[in-house]
């Protein structure tokens, strides 16, 4: 991953007040809700809005990013929370979750070039434990032309069959474009991302 790219994120995560808000992704709350805790890894975590849900609700979360800045921000939130989660600074472009080891991996909004996306698809689908869940949503590449907001480079966006391909050894339970309302300056905007849930047969 280029400098520029950590240093653009680190800047971001810098200026005034949070970026993703403090709650979780609306998905991941109504897909993950149910779920028995156990071990987590969400990969991207940001200023970790998800991990610290979940640690929350009494999962045992890792939490992988390579901004420092956003690692920072996240832990204070943490800690005011009264909630623990092992931050860890890593590029996922190099970095692996150990295989068979977590309950749930979350991939939320992480945009990669596709070159990369299909190792850090394959270390993911790795990291589920069987009888485990893995998560991801994003922006859809539909997004562009008929949505709102998120990455405009199509090469970073996703499909539902794309990521459902990538994903070997899980069996697919969800994978399709779903609708998120976005309150903007100008009124209500509608976003599509892909939202593909998968699991590893117990
Ligand atoms: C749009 S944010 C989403 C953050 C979080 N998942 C959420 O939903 O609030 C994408 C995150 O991915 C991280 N990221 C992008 N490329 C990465 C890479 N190669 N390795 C680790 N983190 C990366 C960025 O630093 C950023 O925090």
């Amino acid at each position: 991953m280029e400098a520029s790219e950590v240093a653009a994120w680190d800047q971001r995560y810098s200026g005034p007040g949070l970026v993703w808000g403090a709650g979780p992704n609306r998905f991941v709350a109504e897909e993950l809700a149910a779920l028995p805790p156990g071990r987590a890894i969400d990969l991207g975590c940001g200023e970790g809005r998800n991990a610290i849900w979940l640690a929350g609700r009494g999962w045992q979360v890792t939490a992988v990013d390579f901004s420092a800045a956003g690692l920072a921000r996240a832990a204070r939130l943490a800690a005011e929370r009264g909630v623990s989660v092992d931050w860890v600074q890593a590029d996922l472009l190099t970095w692996q979750p150990a295989p068979r080891s977590y309950g749930l991996v979350l991939i939320a909004y992480l945009h990669l070039p596709s070159a990369g996306l299909a190792r850090v698809f394959r270390g993911a689908a790795a990291a589920v434990a069987p009888g485990g869940t893995l998560l991801l949503n994003g922006h859809d590449r539909d997004n562009i032309a008929r949505g709102y907001g998120g990455p405009q480079d199509p090469d970073r966006l996703y499909t539902p069959a794309a990521v459902a391909a990538e994903l070997g050894g899980l069996d697919i339970r969800r994978a399709e474009q779903v609708l998120r309302t976005v309150q903007t300056t100008e009124g209500e905007r509608t976003a599509i991302d892909t939202l593909v849930r998968a699991e590893r047969p117990a």
